[in-house]
């Protein structure tokens, strides 16, 4: 693996005409570290599928369509070690289980189980799936800009843009889509504790395409939604049940009920690669758990009272209820949801 530091608005050579976290380059998986954005731009080039693996769970390329793309590159560098049947089934295993609640790594690996099994060309396949997911983001963005007003304010939770896809974005993508026919849109952003993804991810990019960007305390959302300042809370999403309950960023729930309160429209943007349709609801989507430490540091300072612990769900489950619409590649769907 080589990892490069850039300056900013730098990119590596051959990196493709869009900002993208993950892409295939010149037989290597070429990954954005998004732990240290905003202060620095390293793009690391890996040929291993081990730390690939880790670059994943370590949240150095995270979102649910951008794990998907790299869990698919992961198969893709695991496929040419021609390994036993067995190893490999147990390698694709891990790949997917990397990151529990993301519906797309399952879904990714799948599709590569499948190319393997039919003889197909591994990479291609993999570039494919991120083409896909590409073209899923800017069908998105068509689909839902038609909600949003003339002018106004979205509200948005963790990084849902193009640092947590193939590019372009879910939610993000229909802010960008809306902005471009025309809508005067900004974006309110809660800074999603404790990674942050909204303060350093979602700002960063915004503010690389000039969209007008604030970020707020994740605890200042239900003030600004009680004042009618925000026409809409646009969200992506982990994993969608078939009954659209919707598993996403700690926090998304709470946002839901303040903005169902306060008579906000809340919609989900997601690929259909998102859509679990074989998880009938959202009790039954599996939440990831992570280090306490995450929630109990802050900065390299441990905050906590001596003896205190601290619990990490990094996901939580939106009941369909609370959801005014889910907008995918293929369209704008309502309740009753049956995927
Ligand atoms: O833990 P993360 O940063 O991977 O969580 C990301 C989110 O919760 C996003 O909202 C979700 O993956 C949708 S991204 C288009």
């Amino acid at each position: 693996m080589a990892a490069v530091q850039l300056g900013p608005r730098q990119r590596p050579p051959g990196y493709p005409d869009v900002l993208s976290p993950v892409f295939w380059r010149d037989d290597r998986v070429v990954v954005l570290d998004q732990r240290r954005l905003p202060s620095e731009e390293v793009w690391t080039a890996y040929d291993d599928a081990d730390d690939l693996l880790r670059a994943i769970r370590e949240m150095e390329v995270r979102g649910a369509p951008a794990i998907g793309c790299a869990a698919a590159f992961a198969v893709a560098l695991v496929a040419r070690l021609g390994l036993p049947a067995i190893e490999l089934r147990r390698r694709m295993h891990a790949i997917a289980g990397a990151r529990p609640t993301a519906a797309n790594l399952g879904v990714a690996v799948h599709r590569m189980a499948n190319a393997l099994t039919m003889e197909r060309d591994p990479v291609a396949e993999a570039q494919m799936i991120w083409a896909a997911d590409l073209a899923a983001c800017h069908a998105i963005g068509k689909n839902g800009a038609a909600l949003l007003p003339d002018e106004g304010t979205v509200l948005t939770h963790c990084n849902a843009g193009a640092l947590a896809t193939a590019g372009y974005g879910t939610a993000l993508g229909i802010v960008r889509a809306a902005r471009a026919a025309g809508k005067r849109i900004s974006v309110l952003c809660n800074e999603t504790r404790p990674w942050l993804q909204g303060a350093r991810l979602t700002a960063w990019e915004l503010a690389e395409d000039g969209i007008p960007v604030n970020v707020i305390v994740d605890g200042a959302a239900g003030h600004f939604l009680s004042r009618g300042e925000i026409a809409a809370v646009v969200v992506g999403a982990d994993r969608i049940a078939k009954n659209g309950d919707v598993a996403n960023k700690i926090g998304t729930v709470g946002l839901a009920a303040a903005a169902f309160t306060f008579g906000v429209p809340f919609y989900v943007a997601a690929p259909g690669t998102t859509i679990d349709s074989s998880t009938l609801d959202g009790a039954k989507i599996p939440i990831e758990s992570r280090s306490a430490d995450e929630v109990a540091m802050l900065a390299g300072r441990h905050l906590l009272p001596d003896g205190v612990g601290a619990r990490n769900p990094v996901f939580d489950v939106t009941p369909a209820r609370l959801v005014k619409a889910v907008v995918t590649d293929r369209g704008v769907s309502t309740a009753p949801y049956a995927f």
